[in-house]
């Protein structure tokens, strides 16, 4: 018998109504759209505006996008991974909540968090479920609203994120197509550049917290891409090494949408053509778990059966990490 590796059949995504442009953010903090445009290469991005909607909103229209386009009955899925940094809640299951409204009623379900690299992740994790033989659906959704956790009185870190998912199933194949290698990595010590200090179980939020807006994200810009751009392009390099591939052999680089330049520094150092480099950041800006399945959902109808492509991510914690896939099939 072959194999069986696990290979990505579907996608699909959601992306809130709201856009959230320069223009406005302009209005809101001492900013401007020529500084936003390149120094990230944002333009714009959605947010999630309804009260009372979080994270399992954005997922739950994802899911349902890739079931309406793949024609699967919710019924035999699995299990069901939710990939994000911005729960619905503490304590209750945002992955459980989700299963239960797209009818995914026989599936088992989780989170995973690791910030900006919880996607990547959870490809790392869905992929050893098919492996293993016992699970032939496994989804997988990238769901962010990082509204929920900005402040947006500052400019160093509201013009950066926005609301969104994506989401993609992995099914066993015998193609040898699917999830071929991985090169995931963490250093702890990184968390004092990126967090949002209040509000987990360190540092329960307290008025005097909110008042002193500890309970949103905090970001070193600096020393965050300093990292961001050196890690991510060392993953992405090892990966090649490791399989043999030049760049020649590379068809895309989806990687995670952070900034505009920590992309291009990563493709440059494997040397890639920039129309082999899928980015869609202008749109949405950085969408944290949603940024690699939003990639694959623009850039589907442009994919092959057998192209090969290298995933990277850089996130808090620090978290990083780069996945090499097949693509499975033709849209
Ligand atoms: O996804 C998780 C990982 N996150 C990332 O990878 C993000 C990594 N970091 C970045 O993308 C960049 O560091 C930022 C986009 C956040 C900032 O860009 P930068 O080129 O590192 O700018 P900076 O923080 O060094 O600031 C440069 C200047 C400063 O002014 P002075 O001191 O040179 O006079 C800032 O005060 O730009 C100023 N500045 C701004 N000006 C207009 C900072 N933010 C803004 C702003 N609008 N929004």
């Amino acid at each position: 018998m072959s194999k069986i590796t696990a290979a990505i059949t579907a996608v699909g995504a959601y992306v809130p109504e709201y856009v959230l442009t320069n223009q406005i953010l302009e209005t809101m903090v001492d900013t401007n759209d020529e500084w936003i445009t390149s120094r990230t290469g944002i333009k714009e991005r959605r947010i999630l505006k309804e009260e009372g909607k979080g994270t399992s909103f954005l997922a739950i229209k994802a899911a349902q996008d890739l079931i309406n386009k793949r024609g699967i009955d919710p019924k035999e899925i699995e299990l069901v991974i939710v990939a994000t940094a911005t729960p619905d809640m503490k304590a209750a299951s945002t992955a459980a909540f989700t299963a239960t409204q797209i009818g995914a009623v026989n599936a088992f379900s989780f989170d995973l968090e690791a910030a900006c690299s919880s996607f990547l992740f959870g490809m790392s994790t869905a992929a050893r479920y098919i492996e293993s033989g016992k699970y032939k659906n496994v989804l997988l959704i990238g769901a962010d609203k990082n509204s929920s956790m900005i402040n947006y009185e500052d400019r160093a870190t509201c013009i950066i994120f926005g609301d969104g998912a994506g989401a993609v199933l992995f099914e066993p194949n015998e193609e040898n197509l699917g999830l071929q290698d991985e090169y995931l990595r963490s250093d702890g010590s990184g968390r004092d550049f990126l967090q949002a200090t209040y509000g987990g179980s360190s540092y329960p939020t307290t008025v005097d917290a909110i008042e002193k807006g500890a309970h949103y994200v905090f970001q070193d810009g600096k020393t965050v891409f300093k990292n961001a751009v050196s890690r991510m392009a060392d993953v992405a390099v090892k990966i090649l090494e490791r399989n043999n591939l030049t760049n020649d052999d590379i068809a895309w680089l989806a990687a995670h949408q952070a900034n505009k330049r920590i992309v291009d520094a990563t493709a440059n150092r494997i040397d890639l053509d920039k129309d082999k480099v899928m980015m869609n950041i202008e749109k949405y800006g950085n969408t944290t778990s949603a940024t690699l399945p939003l990639l694959l959902n623009d850039y589907e109808s442009q994919l092959k059966k057998g192209d090969n492509i290298v995933f990277a991510a850089f996130g808090g914690g620090f978290t990083w990490g780069s996945i090499y896939l097949k693509w499975a099939y033709n849209s």
